[in-house]
């Protein structure tokens, strides 16, 4: 039943029960194989969580080599493609159209109805065994719906990264200063390759197929084995096209050019494909590819201006990234005037020169990339060649790169002072300790020499303040109120104010959860750390280093004398439950009983989750007055229960 659903939300898209009841029911089947081991089935849907951690994938040999496709971008070799077939075959054919998807190829084998591996391309004839990946997977079947598959047989297709998901994650990277994913593709693939299941499932991909392969398929054409595909669970996407002519061949591909905008997912072009399994065992291959289809590529939008300088920023965490500036051009309806140069091995690999004319791109990227230089339109006056920096732009000091990583960082923290601000603006944020001053003041401050870290905030006076340009009484008053105020802020917000290098809102309520004190996570070793949930080793090894530098346990002293709450709170340890345990609340509206802010808090200390918006994943909306008409419209068409707030308090009594 549970797979049903899954088949209904992830490969149909119409769910017919709440994410909560579907939760609610893993959780149950997960009690139960716990309690009867003996119940215990590989392909139950508990294991797409993934738990086996694998250290290593297993290189596998491809039963029938992967091969790539003969790739073009122009429509006259589409059309020589088409007479060329028609030639060969010299009787009546059709070309199955599809969409090229974007993301990176995996080939999965079924065996009884049972998904028993799945393995990358690798270099085509051996791949990386990522089963326990792929799994994680919701619209994947580990087991088959319907009848009539064959015994064993394999399928192809694209594990993806849908736009939303990879917008979402280069969100959280980027808040992290994490070096971010160029695009879906990268991504996805980087993600298939974690040694971390749990992390995968996390990411939410997506897989799409394209290509049946065996010894008894059900049908002799193509486009005839897919549809049988997607009646036993697979997710065929329902775009392809059966086309009779080059005609309609070309408008497929201009409907598709446009079409393609509004996808999920990324695609770069479409596939051609003769549908006939006979017809295609007729045409063969060459060495590499399939005489029997072809890729047409899209063209991404480019455009060719100069390189006028490299900069190199500096972030809160000391990451250095490069920026190119540009000669302003149009390109795809915008004006570009910088690109993302993503780290030094790019740059190393483009052979850059300033005053180079380089191609620039927006493809599927957000952020506009180089691709090249028009090696023509050098001159004999070449620029300096562009090299990574090797020590801070900021404050001289050489960089480090950590192993495995491509982003180099400025290792000063302390006396580098664009990372001296940057920790200082990052605790004072809203979601930190919520003091009340912009990122302009905390440069006056640090210019006139008033702070070097964030425990000099708390040595302000107000004779100081307006001492400053621009400072009067009023404001001078009010910020020194918002740093008194800011005393009362949890722990875990100060954890996370203190800007630990990948400790965001999420792992620092999860390390004072886990800890309670500063005092105890300071002491807490590499396993403590890491038989918390959802802290990996790079976080932990993270957490370790900064404690393990005597600065940073004479600021959280100084901190901690300053009367900063450095532990949670015992009451709030004692009022904790997990009476909303698994429940998505929404709140909205105001309230007369308590704040927002404090029905917030109530949420988490039970074991709740607060969202901002309401969907299908919305359990509860805690509705106080004036509840938006929109929130209202939209709760009522997805049947979330709306409750107020005696109810609410009655529901943690
Ligand atoms: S068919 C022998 N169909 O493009 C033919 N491939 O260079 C096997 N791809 O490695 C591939 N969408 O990763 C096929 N609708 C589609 C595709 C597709 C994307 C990828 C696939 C393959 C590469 C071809």
């Amino acid at each position: 039943m549970l797979e049903q659903h899954n088949y209904n939300y992830y490969v149909l898209s119409a769910p017919t029960i709440s994410d909560f009841e579907f939760d609610k029911m893993m959780r149950e089947l997960q009690e139960l194989e716990t309690a009867h081991p003996e119940f215990d089935d590989p392909d139950s849907p508990t294991h797409r969580v993934g738990s086996d951690l694998s250290k290593e994938f297993e290189q596998v040999e491809h039963t029938y080599p992967m091969l790539s496709l003969g790739n073009t971008y122009s429509e006259e070799e589409v059309l020589d493609f088409y007479e060329r077939t028609a030639r060969s075959l010299n009787e009546p054919f059709e070309i199955v159209a599809e969409l090229k998807y974007d993301g990176t190829s995996i080939s999965l084998i079924y065996k009884k109805g049972r998904l028993v591996r799945a393995v990358t391309r690798g270099d085509g004839v051996r791949g990386d065994d990522v089963t326990a990946n792929v799994k994680t997977i919701r619209s994947i079947p580990l087991r088959l719906r319907g009848t009539g598959y064959p015994e064993e047989f394999e399928i192809r297709g694209e594990v993806l990264l849908p736009w939303a998901e990879f917008d979402r994650l280069n969100k959280e990277r980027e808040a992290q200063e994490e070096p971010l994913f160029a695009n879906p593709r990268n991504a996805a693939s980087g993600t298939l390759k974690l040694q971390n299941p749990a992390l995968v499932a996390s990411r939410k991909l997506d897989a799409y197929f394209y290509y049946l392969l065996g010894e008894q398929l059900p049908a002799e054409s193509h486009y005839e084995n897919l549809q049988a595909a997607r009646a036993w669970g697979f997710k065929i996407p329902d775009v392809m096209r059966k086309c009779h002519s080059a005609k309609e061949v070309f408008e497929y591909i201009a409907h598709w050019d446009v079409e393609r905008k509004n996808l999920p997912v990324a695609t770069d072009g479409i596939v051609l494909k003769v549908n006939s399994l006979r017809q295609q065992r007729n045409l063969g291959f060459t060495a590499k590819s399939p005489r029997w289809a072809i890729a047409y590529k899209f063209q991404a939008e480019r455009a060719e201006t100069r390189l006028n300088s490299v900069s190199f920023q500096v972030g809160r965490t000391g990451t250095v990234t490069p920026v190119a500036n540009l000669e302003p051009v149009l390109l795809a309806g915008t004006v570009v005037k910088r690109a993302s140069l993503h780290n030094a091995d790019i740059i190393e690999g483009l052979d850059l020169h300033l005053g180079d004319q380089v191609y620039v791109e927006k493809g599927g990227e957000i952020i506009p990339k180089i691709v090249g230089v028009n090696m023509d339109a050098r001159s004999l006056l070449l620029g300096d060649k562009v090299r990574f920096v090797r020590t801070c732009p900021e404050c001289g000091t050489p960089l480090v790169r950590q192993e495995g990583e491509a982003a180099y960082y400025c290792p000063n923290e302390l006396g580098c002072p664009p990372q001296i601000k940057g920790k200082i603006i990052h605790f004072v944020t809203r979601k930190a300790m919520n003091i009340n001053m912009g990122p302009e003041t905390v440069e006056d401050l640090y210019e006139a020499g008033l702070v070097h870290d964030v425990a000099d905030l708390y040595t302000l006076r107000e004779q100081d303040l307006v001492m400053l340009e621009r400072w009067a009484e009023k404001s001078a008053r009010n910020l020194i109120r918002s740093l008194e105020e800011s005393r009362q802020v949890p722990f875990e917000r100060v954890l996370f104010g203190l800007g630990i290098r990948y400790v965001g809102e999420t792992v620092a309520k999860r390390l004072a959860a886990a800890f309670h004190s500063i005092e105890a996570l300071g002491k807490a070793t590499f396993e403590e750390l890491t038989a918390v949930d959802e802290i990996g080793d790079r976080i932990a090894r993270s957490v370790l280093d900064y404690f393990a530098d005597e600065k940073n346990r004479t600021l959280i002293a100084r901190l901690k004398e300053y009367g900063l709450r450095m532990a949670i709170d015992e009451g709030t340890l004692a009022e904790r439950s997990d009476k909303l345990s698994g429940l998505t609340i929404v709140i909205s509206g105001t309230f007369a009983r308590h704040s927002r802010d404090e029905y917030k808090a109530m949420i988490e200390r039970n074991g709740g989750k607060n969202s901002g918006s309401v969907s299908g994943k919305t359990d509860y909306i805690l509705a106080g007055e004036n509840m938006g008409p929109a929130k209202l419209e939209k709760a009522a068409k997805l049947g979330v229960k709306i409750i107020h707030e005696d109810e609410f308090l009655k529901m943690l009594e």
